[in-house]
């Protein structure tokens, strides 16, 4: 039986991580399954799932929500989460717990890892955490590496794993996640710098809401957008704007610090 790490990443942080993971479990074959591309996985074929995100305003994103949804109630089939943040992860864990639990998953136990931010207002501020992970969490993610490492050689064996609760600071706990008018509020209503846009298509095939067409330039469905910043970031010229952001503060992929400690 092999296990799967099912991952949504707006930047690549958190599939960085997942494909960290996979490589340093060796006691199970682990395959990636990239939520936002592939869908919902056959979980029959797997013993263990890992579910894998980044915390969006405190929270999980709400392609997270929609994507557990859509997954056919297991009868306890182990999994964990994991998620990746930039300065307070919120609730984030907590909830791919629940949503885990939900669907008839046991969640046998998680983890919050700190990584550089993506989230251009915040760099702007010079929160960027290009050093983040540091030392002491890096430990920490062993530890947690270590615990799955047991707990997917006792899967294979076929015994229950000991069961880890999935626990969140007192702080994390009272921060309620950001309702969808404030990111949206936040974000602004972008727009298209016609002079710098190639027709790529980067913008639409990154949007996990579908809520951009092209024509050939890219057409935003405002009432589908949750101001996510994925075309923003991952605009190769710049060319889509914000009320307050020109380009400037992309995050389009791994800081190169990162990769160099996960790769
Ligand atoms: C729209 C948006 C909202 C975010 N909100 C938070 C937040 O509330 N707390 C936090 O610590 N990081 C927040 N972040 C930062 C990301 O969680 C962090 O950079 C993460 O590692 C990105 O992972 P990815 O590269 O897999 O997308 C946010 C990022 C974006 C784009």
């Amino acid at each position: 039986m092999k296990a799967v790490i099912c991952y949504y990443s707006g930047s690549g942080n958190t599939k960085l991580i997942s494909e960290f993971i996979k490589n340093e479990i060796q006691e199970l074959e682990f395959d990636l399954h990239d939520i936002k591309k592939d869908g919902i996985p056959d979980f029959e074929n797997y013993c263990l799932a890992g579910f894998a995100t980044f915390t969006d305003f405190l929270g999980a994103p709400q392609l997270m929500y929609s994507f557990f949804e859509e997954i056919a109630k297991q009868n306890n089939k182990y999994a964990f989460v994991l998620n990746t943040y930039g300065f307070i992860s919120g609730v984030t864990l907590k909830t791919l717990s629940k949503l885990a639990q939900a669907r008839g998953f046991t969640v046998i136990s998680g983890y919050s890892l700190h990584t550089p931010e993506n989230y251009p207002p915040m760099r702007k501020k010079g929160k960027d955490f290009d050093h983040a992970p540091l030392a002491k969490e890096i430990a920490k993610l062993t530890l947690f590496i270590e615990l799955l490492r047991k707990q997917a050689s006792t899967i294979k064996s076929g015994n229950s794993p000991e069961t880890h609760p999935v626990k969140i600071g007192f702080l994390n706990s009272i921060l309620p996640r950001m309702s969808r008018k404030q990111s949206k509020k936040d974000f602004g209503i972008q727009t298209v710098d016609e002079s710098k846009c190639i027709t790529c298509g980067i913008c639409k095939s990154v949007c996990p809401y579908g809520a951009i067409e092209l024509s050939p330039k890219p057409v935003f469905t405002h009432d589908n957008c949750f101001g996510c910043w994925a075309c923003y970031n991952h605009c190769p010229t710049k060319a889509i704007h914000t009320p307050k952001f020109k380009g400037e503060f992309q995050y389009a992929k791994p800081a190169a610090e990162l990769k160099a400690k996960f790769s």
